[in-house]
């Protein structure tokens, strides 16, 4: 083959990563991507060559670059598609025009869903549990539904052990480095547990579900290949993380969100955080003015108390709070007690506003929420600081 911009990275005997980095990726779908995301696909170079998985719609380029490293991409017979989300679709349209392939398969669901994917061939449907045979290899295919959409599905090449897991055990990094060994191990944690917290959180049950379901087939697993971030090939610890955080069990962590107009918020977050630590408590306080959804989301993966506090502009909370616990509401966080607090200038419905919500999103009420007309004195912030002891105590209990 000739010199190319892009090369791909062999990941096992027959399979290579040929896949997309987007380094400058910053927000993915309201999700803040500080260190960017990868797109993964893999070349299975069997008989029938195989690619898995494709990338999001403007980086055709270097997965078709990165396969003709190997192999003239017209050379691919099979297309799997694991996963209808665009970021991993968007290019499908792009591939098969280029590529020409022999058949395209996804599961039932995902045949479903890329039927409005403008594509210009028919997608085969693969049964759970059904098996491919691309000659000298085979390839195997389990429904993952709502783990995230409901097409989802993982493919297993039998021969090379290799567990193509989607979304599944991602995260969202861009690094020079292919494979988690590599990589720095706190940040490969904490990208790993922001993913999470902020994709999989609402699906729980259904990780532990799938973690018991992998268990029982007893297959061998050698390498994990998702399609974000990097490979998982030696100790496959990132098992061990998913099957602590889908059991959503609190530790003694408090995550105070505010945001503040005048300061007046922020001091009563203060002092609510002495309460706090004055019980043991290790807090973090993240104001809304500087601190991302998708951050606080990450905090909230092990904490067992969600406090949160809004000014009241125009008669509602503050519109960063709203968009919070929007968020923070539909990821169905669990076994979390808080309150609400506040400064107000005139009306004050922005706490009860925040009260309501978390009581929506079923976060035990300590007490009663603190609202404080202009600016805190003295008793406002021992008020603030006994309600920080009473949530820190009752975290407490519920921990022990
Ligand atoms: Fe990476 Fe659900 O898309």
């Amino acid at each position: 083959m000739g010199e190319n911009t892009f090369s791909a990275v062999r990941v096992s005997e027959h399979v290579y990563w040929v896949g997309a980095i987007d380094w400058g990726l910053r927000d993915f779908h309201g999700y803040t991507t500080h260190r960017g995301s990868s797109y993964n696909a893999y070349l299975i170079l069997a008989d029938k060559v195989t690619l898995v998985d494709t990338v999001k719609r403007g980086f055709a380029d270097e997965l078709l670059a990165r396969t003709a490293s190997v192999i003239d991409p017209r050379r691919i017979d099979f297309i799997v598609s694991n996963h209808a989300e665009m970021d991993h679709s968007g290019s499908l349209p792009e591939i098969i025009q280029a590529v020409q392939p022999e058949k395209v398969f996804a599961s039932a669901m995902g045949v479903k869903a890329l039927a409005a994917h403008n594509l210009a061939q028919q997608i085969e449907a693969v049964g759970n549990g059904s098996s491919l045979n691309l000659g000298n290899l085979t390839l195997r295919f389990w429904e993952t539904r709502m783990l995230h959409w409901p097409d989802s599905m993982v493919s297993y090449l039998v021969e090379d052990q290799v567990l193509f897991s989607q979304d599944g055990f991602g995260m969202h990094l861009a690094s020079s480095e292919r494979f988690a060994d590599e990589v720095d191990p706190w940040i490969l944690r904490y990208e790993a547990a922001k993913y999470y917290a902020n994709i999989l959180l609402p699906y729980s049950p259904l990780v532990t579900r799938l973690l018991a379901t992998i268990k029982e087939l007893g297959i061998p697993i050698a390498c994990i290949a998702p399609d974000h971030g990097p490979i998982w090939r030696k100790g496959l610890e990132v098992l061990e993380w998913w099957r602590e955080w889908a059991e959503q069990k609190p530790t003694k962590k408090a995550v105070i969100a505010y945001d503040t107009m005048w300061k007046s918020t922020e001091l009563m977050a203060r002092a609510i955080a002495e309460g706090l630590v004055e019980t043991g408590a290790t807090v973090k306080l993240a104001g809304m003015h500087g601190s991302t959804r998708s951050d606080v989301a990450t905090e909230l993966l092990e904490a067992g108390a969600f406090l949160v506090g809004s000014p009241t502009i125009n008669n509602n909370m503050f519109p960063t709070v709203a968009d919070l616990l929007c968020y923070i509401r539909g990821l169905k966080p669990k076994n979390l007690v808080g309150q609400a607090f506040g400064s107000y200038g005139w009306s004050g419905e922005g706490v009860k506003q925040v009260r309501e919500e978390l009581a929506r999103m079923g976060v035990e009420l300590v007490g009663e929420p603190v609202a404080i007309n202009y600016v805190p004195n003295q008793s406002a912030l021992q008020a603030c600081r006994e309600l920080g002891r009473a949530v820190g105590r009752r975290m407490q209990e519920r921990l022990s």
